[in-house]
């Protein structure tokens, strides 16, 4: 089956994205023909400042493959090195209802918290929904915030094919639940837009920082205290062993346990777990020439797929 998704590069990549979504795509990459790119178009909805935004779209690039993703088993690319996607776009549009468009819930409530809207948040799906079909993806991981995305690009896809032949395959969405919502350091979802994220590749001394500052209630180190009701907790079952997680979640309900403690224990078993990609992420850093040269190799081989989608969408509208 054909895999494609991506992340946004609008800040730094956290651990909701990795246990979320990334820990999933490298389990993919072994059993699917594999896509995952960096989706710097539709950062622009967001991000204004040109310099951040390039770099950040390398960050991302150099996280995938320190967090385990295969230039040997997928294609790994920027959005932006196939404009082909932006001319698919267009197409797209004419066959896409306002109204499809107007009842996506991440647009209204982006709406609701006051963005002002531009034309580039509101056609977002259709930017999205070119990514996936000029791929002719056939699944679609994503967290449950971007379903109705996917679902969006089928619609699109079915309209298109309705009236002018069936040019693309309909992707499905792949609802990656594999770990229950990652919470962040003040107890909402851990999100670049909330400020509260904890990042795998932060230096130690920030890391600490964080993981100290989490928010935790006031609970007595004495009283016992309902793991499954604290984020703190949430956390440490990320990357914790089970023996190890089965006693802290013991020692929570039998009274006894401080949150300083568990903290600091957090704070090892992170540096621990992620040792590894820190180190290749470190080696990255002092080569991003050779991220550069996995970026274009991975563009190629989308881009391949990409015009043959792109010329057979033309013929058909009659281009
Ligand atoms: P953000 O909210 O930080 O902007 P994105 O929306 O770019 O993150 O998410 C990229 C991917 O990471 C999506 O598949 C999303 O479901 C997943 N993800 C992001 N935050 C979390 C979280 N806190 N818990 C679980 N998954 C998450
Ligand atoms: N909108 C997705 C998000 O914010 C990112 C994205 C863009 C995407 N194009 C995509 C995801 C195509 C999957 C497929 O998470």
């Amino acid at each position: 089956m054909k895999v494609l998704s991506g992340i946004q590069p609008s800040g730094e990549l956290h651990l909701g994205n990795y246990f979320g979504a990334i820990r999933q795509y490298v389990r993919m990459q072994d059993e699917h023909d594999c896509f995952f790119f960096v989706a710097n178009y539709h950062a622009l909805t967001s991000l204004r400042e040109g310099p951040r935004l390039k770099k950040l779209s390398m960050d991302v690039a150099a996280d995938y493959l320190a967090l385990g993703i295969s230039p040997k088993k997928a294609a790994i690319f920027l959005q932006s090195d196939l404009p082909e996607v932006t001319e698919l776009t267009w197409l797209l549009s004419t066959v896409t209802p306002m109204g499809l468009l107007q009842r996506c819930h991440a647009y209204k409530e982006k709406l609701a918290q006051g963005v002002p809207a531009d034309h580039g948040l509101f056609a977002y799906p259709v930017l999205m929904a070119a990514d996936i079909l000029i791929q002719q993806a056939d699944l679609v991981p994503v967290g449950q915030d971007q379903k109705q995305h996917v679902e969006v690009s089928r619609d699109i896809a079915e309209r298109f094919n309705g009236i002018y032949g069936k040019v693309f395959r309909l992707p499905q969405p792949y609802i990656l639940k594999d770990v229950a919502v990652v919470p962040g350091t003040d107890g909402r979802k851990m999100s670049k837009s909330y400020g509260n994220t904890i990042g795998m590749f932060e230096p130690e001394k920030s890391l600490k920082g964080k993981i100290m500052g989490i928010k935790t209630d006031s609970t007595p180190v004495e009283a016992p205290k309902d793991p499954d009701r604290c984020n703190l907790f949430a956390l440490f079952k990320l990357v914790a062993s089970e023996e190890e997680k089965a006693e802290v979640e013991r020692r929570y309900r039998a009274g006894g346990v401080g949150y300083g403690e568990v903290k600091k224990r957090l704070l090892a078993l992170m540096l621990e777990y992620f040792a590894e990609a820190r180190e290749r992420r470190k080696e990255l850093a002092a080569d991003m020439g050779k991220v550069r040269k996995v970026l274009d190799e991975g563009a190629d081989k989308a881009r391949a797929g990409a015009r043959t989608t792109l010329r057979a969408a033309r013929e058909a509208v009659g281009l």
